[in-house]
Parts: C-alpha cells; structure tokens; sequence
C-alpha cells in the first residue's frame, strides 16, 4: 500500500534520513523504531508531505505521491497524528474532531469550515460522536478540549485523523506520556483499527506495545535501516540490540 523508496533528508550536515526503504502491506499494523535522534519523525514528516526529501521516492497504492502536501495526501486517504499533541484547546471535543474530517476533506479549508451547511454539519457532528465513541471518549462528548485529560486528548486526535476515513494511518508516539494501562488500551485501539481494514504505519518508543501488536517492525539508527522484520527478527537482531544498549551505556 505504501512504498517508501530510497528516502533521504539532511538538515545542515546532519543526515536525518538516509536513503531508507521499505513497503506496508494493507491491513497491517508497521513500526517503525528507533532510539532518539534515530529520524523516525523526519521519515514521518517526509512521508506525510511536511517535508520534502532531498532524495527518493513516497508511493501510495502505486501512484508516485513524493512531496504532495498533508491536504492533498488526505484525499489521496493519508492521514497522521503528531508526536506533539496539536489538539485545538479553544475548541470542544467534537470540534476537534470535526475539523479533522473537514480539513483533510475539503480543498476551502478554513473558508469551508465556515461555510458549510446545516445538514453537512449534523452529519459531521454525528460521525464526529460515532469516532469518540470508537476510540474510546464517548463520555468528552461537548466537553471543552481543556477540561479533558492528556489520555483523552491523545485519543481525541486518533478520532480526528481517522475523520478523514484514511485508509493508511500513520501514528507518531501514540502512547506517549501514557501510563501502563493506558498504553496498553491505546495499543488495542490500533488493532482494532488495523482490523477494520485502515492500515497503520506507527513510531513508538513502547516496546512492549510495538513487539505486541506490530505485524511488521523497521528499525532505524542514525537515519539509517538497522534491520527489519517480526517483533522476533528484530527483537533478536544483535544489530538492533547493539543500537539500544549503545544509547543506555
Ligand atoms: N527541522 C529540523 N531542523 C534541524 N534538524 C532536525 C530537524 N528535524 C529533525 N532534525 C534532526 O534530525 C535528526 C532526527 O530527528 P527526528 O526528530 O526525526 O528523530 P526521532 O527518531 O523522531 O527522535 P525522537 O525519538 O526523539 O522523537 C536529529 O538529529 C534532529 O536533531
Ligand atoms: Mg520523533
């Protein structure tokens, strides 16, 4: 479903990402890990038209989509969360999430989502209550963003990116600032979604969570693939061993 081919980026003389390949089969859940610095969000940026590569090629069921912005990926059913939480903390819950389905939806944008519709906003609404129900925060319904917790926020994003409908998902650090239970409820979400047919590409530093529900793990050191294959491959790979005790010694 996606190919990733050759992908390389630099900021000054730092080698973010260095020429990395690899394909997502539909319907898995792929990792990508990494220690930190390793250029997981770089290759998600780059992925996702936030950055352009300086080399290489992104393709999507085939067609060639290098460097297409995030708007245009959307439509193209590319849609992502943000290692950082970009909730909109001066809207409500379901504001948030029907922003995502609007956004990615509609070229006018900002002009569109002023100018919709009565009908076209109940819509959006109900299927706004339908994805918090999904993932998880049916009780924020009509809440405002800052009276939520940062759990249900983290939750609330998956909600607005899955708005769109995308059928490739890419999560950056789901699970992040999340405690045990937490993660382990976010990582179920993610099958699940990877069951209802929506593939998922995901960084995580979790490697409980990765190893437990990953169908297919890349691993990246310095901008670089380390190794790649089962939680098994890569759990017992000496290179990738090497690469996370090396970052704790
Ligand atoms: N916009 C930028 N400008 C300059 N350098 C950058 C930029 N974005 C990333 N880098 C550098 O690229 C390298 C990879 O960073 P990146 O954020 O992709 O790593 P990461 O694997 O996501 O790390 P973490 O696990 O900490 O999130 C780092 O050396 C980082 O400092
Ligand atoms: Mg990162």
């Amino acid at each position: 479903m996606l190919s990733v081919q050759s992908l390389s980026r630099s900021f000054g003389g730092v080698s973010a990402v260095d020429s990395v390949s690899f394909d997502v089969q539909p319907g898995h859940v792929h990792a990508v890990i990494g220690p930190n610095g390793a250029g997981k969000t770089t290759l998600f940026n780059l992925i996702s038209g936030v950055y352009e590569p300086s080399a290489g090629q992104v393709f999507l069921d085939g067609a060639e989509v290098t460097g297409l912005p995030p708007e245009a990926l959307a439509r193209r059913g590319m849609c992502r969360t943000f290692q950082n939480l970009q909730v909109c903390m001066n809207m409500t819950a379901n504001e948030n999430v029907m922003l995502g389905a609007h956004l990615h939806s509609n070229p006018g944008l900002w002009s569109g989502f002023f100018g919709w519709t009565r009908a076209a906003d109940r819509r959006l609404e109900e299927r706004a209550h339908e994805l918090m129900d999904y993932v998880g925060v049916g009780s924020a319904r009509g809440a405002h963003a800052t009276q939520l917790s940062f759990g249900v926020l983290k939750r609330l994003e998956i909600a607005r990116a899955l708005a769109a409908d995308p059928r490739l998902l890419l999560l950056d650090e789901p699970a992040a600032g999340l405690n045990d239970s937490e993660t382990h409820a976010v990582g179920e979400l993610i099958r699940k979604i990877a069951a209802g047919g929506t593939t998922v590409l995901l960084v995580e530093h979790d490697m409980k969570m990765v190893m437990s529900i990953s169908d297919h793990i890349v691993v990246l050191d310095q901008g670089r693939k380390l190794a790649e294959g089962s939680a098994e491959q890569v759990r017992g790979n000496p290179d990738v061993i090497a690469a996370y005790l090396g970052v704790d010694a």
